[in-house]
């Protein structure tokens, strides 16, 4: 039996994570630790609070003395950190919280585990997993090799470079102190619970509203999508079996680029509303509501993200190689299921749309003019 933390639990991954956690080890103490930003939702985990099956802390990683007392109460012998700032977007209009959040809140949590682990001799059955991202590499060209875990650091975002700063001090947590560390670099996760500011939610959601669908640049950018089911599945198996100070590398070998992904969001979307006639009255403004018509009329090419990273790819042999592990939720269905799941929890969404993110919108689409389409 182990005491995990899960930091960022209430975010897109941490919340797929504790519920995969808790079906995988149910006797592990298991406790979250999120600060309720505007992406963290607790509505999934609200059963596991209330019948105890995961405690849950509201609190900044930054803050010292709440790490501390969280690990003097808990022992914690896992810790997952995924707490971050995590939208390149919003590192572009405003880059300040990213620092303070990836690269001084992995300090003060680190510095937590490595104080605990050290005064109950701990250091040598612990594991802290450091979760971060492929935009550290940088940008591929179409015909480059994927990144390995041995490809240079390249950040191009102020998100990119705040989670390569967190994972440099991880790696030097581990070469000075032997801090029991991992990290995991992977690629961009879509799934259950993402927040509607990331490509693949806003899509759908603004298809079904019939706002339009904005594309940056000329939509060739390319992104290897990997099923958060299937990236909470590495992870735990980082997490126990990899090797101390090791980097894994982790993706989901399906590379589509941004106007082929959001041209299938669009025909599973009319597809659904040609089988299911109610569709039409639960959405009237999506334009699949009326026969003959394609949410694909919402398409629009907008100007582009500054610094925009035009390719990433992952090469996960070691992963497979070393742990055994494949990632294998082939991205047509895992789209599916997702349009899916965002069609059947209305709710959800609706309550994370209202209120600050339509500020958030009008500051980042306001200004895009229309470029042309290709
Ligand atoms: P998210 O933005 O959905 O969730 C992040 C969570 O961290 C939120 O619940 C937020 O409230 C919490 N948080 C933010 N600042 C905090 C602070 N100071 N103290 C405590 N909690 C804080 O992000 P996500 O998509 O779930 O990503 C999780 C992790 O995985 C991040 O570290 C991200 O860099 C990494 N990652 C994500 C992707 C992806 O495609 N989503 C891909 C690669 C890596
Ligand atoms: O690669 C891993 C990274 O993936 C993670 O580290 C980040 O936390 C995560 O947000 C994601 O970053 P991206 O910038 O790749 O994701 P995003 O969903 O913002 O954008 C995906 C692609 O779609 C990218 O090429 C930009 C483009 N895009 C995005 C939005 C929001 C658009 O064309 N229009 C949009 O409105």
């Amino acid at each position: 039996m182990q005491s995990i933390l899960i930091t960022g639990g209430a975010g897109f991954i941490g919340q797929n994570l504790v519920h995969a956690w808790r079906m995988a080890h149910p006797a592990d103490r298991l406790v979250v630790v999120d600060a309720m930003t505007y992406a963290a939702n607790v509505r999934s985990l609200q059963s596991l609070i209330a019948d105890k099956s995961i405690l849950f802390a509201k609190g900044d990683i930054r803050d010292a003395a709440l790490m501390r007392r969280l690990f003097e109460e808990h022992r914690f012998t896992r810790v997952a950190h995924l707490a971050a700032e995590s939208h390149v977007d919003r590192s572009i209009a405003d880059p300040e919280a990213f620092l303070q959040t990836n690269v001084l809140g992995t300090f003060s949590l680190l510095k937590a585990a490595l104080d605990s682990w050290r005064s109950n001799d701990a250091l040598d059955r612990a594991r802290f997993l450091h979760v971060s991202t492929d935009e550290v590499y940088g940008s591929l060209a179409s015909g480059d090799p994927a990144f390995s875990e041995s490809s240079p650091y390249r950040p191009n975002s102020p998100y990119a470079a705040s989670k390569a700063a967190s994972d440099h001090l991880v790696r030097s947590f581990v070469a000075t102190y032997g801090l029991p560390a991992l990290i995991t670099n992977c690629s961009n996760n879509y799934g259950p619970y993402q927040h509607p500011e990331k490509l693949i939610p806003l899509m759908i959601i603004h298809a079904l509203e019939g706002k339009p669908l904005p594309i940056y640049g000329d939509g060739s950018n390319i992104r290897d999508w990997l099923h958060v089911s299937d990236h909470c599945e590495a992870l735990m198996s980082v997490i126990e079996k990899g090797r101390v100070g090791e980097t894994y590398n982790i993706g989901g070998g399906n590379e589509r680029n941004n106007r082929d992904v959001v041209g299938r969001i669009c025909d599973t979307l009319d597809s659904a509303f040609a089988a299911d006639p109610r569709l039409a009255a639960r959405f009237p403004s999506c334009p699949a509501a009326a026969a003959g018509h394609s949410c694909r009329s919402l398409i629009r090419y907008v100007t582009d993200r500054p610094g925009h990273d035009h390719r990433y790819a992952i090469d996960a042999t070691k992963l497979a190689d070393e742990l055994g592990h494949r990632c294998d939720v082939d991205f047509e269905s895992g789209l599916s299921q997702t349009v899916r799941w965002y069609l059947d929890q209305e709710d959800w969404w609706r309550e994370v749309t209202s209120g600050a993110y339509r500020d958030w919108i009008d500051k980042n689409y306001g200004s895009r003019t229309a470029v042309n389409a290709i």
